[in-house]
């Protein structure tokens, strides 16, 4: 019989119990610095990959055939579940994702909907069960992930990525009641697909609120953290692990582990000791190599890796991870020693 997946070194990372190794896996690890998959995205449209569970499970797996990554994360997007709502996504060449009927007055978010993920949803929701299947034998869990509910309102309200989130801010603060609905929508939609993720297979649940970082620590308080609460309370009901990752939360990491999540994903912009010791012992950490630093010679990538691992000084409860998504053109050979390196670093003891 197949060991028990409760027994890999990401779930046991995420409690924060002991490792042999520090676990790793990479944001955006299924993806176009991979060849295998920019040779099967030359055939299909991202949103057909994502909606055609066969090829989206294929993708999920491509990382883990060519690389000995600690976790998978099942291959989806953080906007499709705003196609559900009632809002038109597409993915523009070159451009990044946009939305056609994006949200301006209060009369459109009256008119969004909370549809159940089963019914808008169900292709990833078949996805994770398929790729399931393929991980369990190799004892490699698998991630289901969302966006949090300030990153898909920037969407839905921008229509696409933007510099300054004007108009985003500009409902937060002119129109308050607004917002609130708003928010109180979306944290249900994200609550719910990540439950329903978990229930079909998923095995730790990871939120990304990649834009929550433009907040003043007062805003993200008062118009963020109150709706992420919300959506991970519904999502908790699944009893898995649940991972936050935002970027540029510098200013009020203490207040992100008010989510209630059990891992919180920093970026590089903060030295990974300082903010596990800002956060609190009592809480997993995930980070937080710069991923521009893949683009560098061996040397200098191993000595930046280096340096985050001696900040997590063996302490249970690290998972290495970039501190925000992988990029494009990322050199394959540097993941794949990179991830080779962790694994094989021994922490020097502190006793
Ligand atoms: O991590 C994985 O390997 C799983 C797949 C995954 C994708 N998007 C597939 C994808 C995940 C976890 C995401 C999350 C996502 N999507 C985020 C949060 C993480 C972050 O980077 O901050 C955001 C903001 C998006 C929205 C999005 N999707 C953008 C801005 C873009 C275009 C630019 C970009 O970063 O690639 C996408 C497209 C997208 N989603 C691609 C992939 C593999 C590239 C699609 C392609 O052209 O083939």
């Amino acid at each position: 019989m197949a060991a028990t997946p409760t027994e890999s070194r990401l779930l046991r990372a995420c409690r924060r119990e002991a490792t042999d190794t520090t676990p790793i896996w990479l944001m955006r690890q299924a993806g176009r610095y991979m060849p295998e998959y920019r040779k099967l995205r030359e055939h299909h449209p991202l949103l057909t990959m994502i909606k055609t569970p066969e090829l989206a499970c294929e993708v999920t797996l491509q990382p883990i055939e060519a690389f000995d990554l600690d976790a998978a994360i099942i291959f989806a997007d953080i906007l499709p579940p705003l196609e559900g709502m009632g809002l038109h996504l597409r993915f523009a060449e070159g451009e990044g994702p946009i939305i056609g009927n994006p949200i301006r007055t209060a009369e459109d978010i009256e008119r969004l909907r909370v549809p159940p993920p089963e019914e808008t949803l169900p292709f990833t929701l078949e996805a994770i069960r398929l790729a399931r299947a393929h991980l369990d034998g190799r004892n490699i869990p698998l991630i289901g992930f969302s966006g949090a509910p300030f990153t898909l309102a920037a969407y839905a309200i921008e229509g696409k990525s933007s510099r300054n989130y004007a108009q985003v801010k500009g409902l937060m603060m002119g129109e308050p009641a607004a917002w609130h609905e708003l928010m109180t929508k979306l944290s249900e939609v994200v609550g719910e697909y990540l439950l329903a993720q978990a229930r079909a297979g998923a095995q730790a649940l990871q939120l990304f609120d990649s834009w929550v970082g433009q907040l003043s620590p007062a805003d993200y308080r008062a118009f963020a953290l109150p709706y992420t609460q919300r959506a991970l309370a519904i999502a908790r009901q699944a009893g898995v692990p649940i991972i936050h990752f935002a970027t540029d939360t510098s200013g009020y990491l203490e207040a992100m582990r008010e989510t209630g999540a059990d891992v919180i994903s920093v970026d590089w912009r903060v030295d990974l000791d300082a903010a596990w010791q800002r956060i609190g012992e009592g809480v997993a950490i995930q980070g937080n190599l710069d991923p521009v630093a893949l683009f560098a010679p061996w040397e200098a990538l191993k000595q930046r890796a280096q340096t985050v691992l001696e900040q997590a000084g063996g302490r249970a409860g690290h998972i290495f991870n970039v501190g925000h998504g992988i990029l494009p053109g990322t050199p394959t050979d540097n993941v794949k020693r990179l991830v080779d390196f962790v694994h094989e670093y021994a922490a020097p003891s502190h006793d």
